[in-house]
């Protein structure tokens, strides 16, 4: 930060927003939008984006890296033609980000002895998931008591228990969109995530393999409210110390710097706030720090491996490989082909995924180790002999990165929609915005940009002396009533009542 500010830091500025991820940068754009222009955008690295993060990896034949993105990969729940789309497909498209359609039902099935067709388990799941979010409805619309993902598929005829096969399944189906077991996710909220994304919109998934890398759409975004080297945007910059109240808010950088305002914004990731990494003065309030400590941070870890070109083993024109391992669940299941047509093609490049307790295993180990793991694995599914070595392996850690402490949130059983309200809710004039305060599309990017978007214009609102502040519960009350849930665009609530009534009761 520059030193006139730490010694003036009472100077007159209207906001601060900490973090140029998605929501930041769209709260900013909100702003700027609204004729506020004098805000600084903090963000702890040298570029935006946050968690939309890509890299380098491997060569082509011409010795150009190819980019992959590290963190988010899919425009998730499209759109149809004419009818409402999501923003960030709208986004997208506005920027030409090349993606691709992600089929689902490209899939092939392995165990430890190679390839066994157990695709069948697939349409097993997929009905009991139909029970369970016709059971999630219902305990919505009648403010019933939310249960566990894994009661609610029990309740539906789902019980894999010992059969590894049907873990894989399940995984495939549950834990590699919400980062975290049955066991541990709502079925009410689970499901209203789904359902706002996937059933409002539509429900393809097109994945991102622009060589730009997905944050173009940011970049070209941002280019349209701060100029070339605008310093508003301070990269580069970690906040360690926030104080605020009803007057404003001060934030402190790890050289000493400050910067006042009348309102700040902290998009900082879940995770980073239940780390306790950047200190807040005063401690927040018991409902608040409830609020932050009850949600969940997932982890959600892609491994990537490059082999020889004229090498690859796995067939080409089949985008997923599921992996049962007989003693783990959760032990490097689902591959991901880029050497396929409409992907990164003639790349030999192919990745595992793990999440949350498996994530933290391969997190702490080396590089070495996970290779290791990684090609066993994969000599069991396609032959020992048809698996040479990779000429390029890597992948992240996002459970141990001090700007975000894990990848994306999800909601656990126990949360209500109260609770889940403390974790959004202001403090003073510090606000709170990004993918894990939204109530519907948490885990997501659309969640942090609507975040972005309403927090925005909430702080606009403010600086025009319209201001409410947000609602929050210092006692809770076990379920939610509909009425109390605070949605952004009504989708939700709206076509519920129709559901309602439209169903007759016995
Ligand atoms: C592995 C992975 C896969 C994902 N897959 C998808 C997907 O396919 N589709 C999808 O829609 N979503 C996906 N997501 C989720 C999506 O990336 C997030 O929902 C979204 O990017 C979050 O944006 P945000 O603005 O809320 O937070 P962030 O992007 O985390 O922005 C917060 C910013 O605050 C900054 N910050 C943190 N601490 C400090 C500090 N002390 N000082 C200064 N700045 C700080 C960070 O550097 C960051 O830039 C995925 C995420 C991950 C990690
Ligand atoms: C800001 O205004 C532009 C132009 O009208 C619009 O495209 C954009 O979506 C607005 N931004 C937000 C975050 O609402
Ligand atoms: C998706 O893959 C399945 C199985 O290979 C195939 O039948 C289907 O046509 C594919 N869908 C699209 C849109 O490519
Ligand atoms: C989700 O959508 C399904 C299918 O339309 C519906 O039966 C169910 O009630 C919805 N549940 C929730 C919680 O939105
Ligand atoms: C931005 O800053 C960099 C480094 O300070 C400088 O090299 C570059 O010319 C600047 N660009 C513009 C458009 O001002
Ligand atoms: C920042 O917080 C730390 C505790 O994490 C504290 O020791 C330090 O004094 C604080 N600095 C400022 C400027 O408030």
């Amino acid at each position: 930060m520059r030193a006139d500010e730490s010694r003036h830091p009472l100077q007159k500025l209207t906001a601060i927003l900490s973090g140029a991820g998605v929501a930041g940068i769209t709260a900013a754009q909100v702003l700027s939008n609204q004729s506020i222009h004098d805000f600084i955008i903090v963000e702890y690295n040298s570029e935006i984006g946050g968690r939309m993060k890509h890299t380098s990896f491997g060569k082509d034949a011409n010795g150009h890296p190819f980019t992959v993105e590290l963190g988010a990969n899919w425009i998730q729940g499209l759109g149809t033609p004419g009818g409402p789309q999501n923003p960030i497909w709208t986004l997208a498209q506005k920027y030409h980000v090349k993606n691709t359609y992600s089929n689902y039902s490209s899939i092939a099935t392995f165990d430890e002895t190679g390839a066994h067709d157990y695709t069948d388990l697939i349409d097993e799941f997929e009905n009991a998931y139909t029970t369970l979010e016709q059971d999630a409805g219902t305990i919505l619309l009648e403010n019933l008591q939310d249960r566990s993902v894994r009661a609610g598929l029990s309740l539906s005829g789902w019980k894999p228990k010992k059969n590894m096969r049907k873990q894989a399944v399940e995984w495939w189906e549950w834990d590699w969109e919400y980062a975290w077991e049955p066991e541990l996710s709502s079925q009410v909220f689970g499901i209203v995530n789904y359902n706002t994304t996937f059933y409002q919109w539509s429900d393809e998934n097109n994945f991102v393999i622009d060589q730009r890398g997905f944050s173009t759409w940011l970049e070209g975004e941002v280019s349209t409210f701060l100029a070339k080297n605008d310093s508003r945007l301070r990269l580069n910059t970690i906040i360690t110390n926030v104080t605020y109240d009803d007057k404003g808010v001060t934030v402190y950088d790890k050289n000493g710097g400050c910067i006042r305002a009348d309102y700040a914004i902290c998009t900082f990731s879940l995770g980073v706030l239940q780390q306790d990494a950047v200190d807040f003065q005063p401690p927040f309030p018991d409902w608040k720090q409830q609020g932050i400590e009850t949600f969940a941070m997932g982890t959600y870890t892609k491994i990537f491996l490059q082999f020889p070109p004229d090498k690859v083993f796995w067939d080409k024109s089949t985008q997923y490989f599921l992996y049962a391992d007989p003693d783990t669940r959760g032990y490097y299941p689902v591959w991901q082909s880029l050497d396929t047509p409409g992907f990164l093609e003639g790349s030999g490049i192919i990745f595992v995924t793990v999440v949350h307790d498996e994530s933290y295993r391969v997190e702490q180990q080396s590089d070495d180790v996970t290779k290791q793991e990684v090609l066993a694995v994969l000599r069991d599914m396609f032959g020992a002999d048809n698996v040479p070595d990779p000429i390029a392996f890597m992948y992240p850690r996002w459970s141990l990165e001090p700007w975000a402490y894990g990848s994306y949130s999800n909601w656990p059983q126990d949360v209500t929609l109260e609770m889940h309200q403390n974790l959004r809710a202001n403090v003073g004039r510090l606000y709170f915005a990004g993918e894990a305060t939204s109530a519907e599309y948490f885990g997501f990017l659309q969640g942090a940009w609507y975040e972005g978007q309403l927090v925005g214009t909430e702080i606009a609102s403010c600086i025009k002396g319209r201001c409410s502040g947000e609602t929050h519960y210092e006692d809770l009350h076990g379920t939610t009533p509909l009425k109390d849930y605070s949605l952004r665009n009504g989708w939700m609530v709206s076509s519920f009542q129709t559901d309602g009534l439209s169903c007759s009761r016995i």
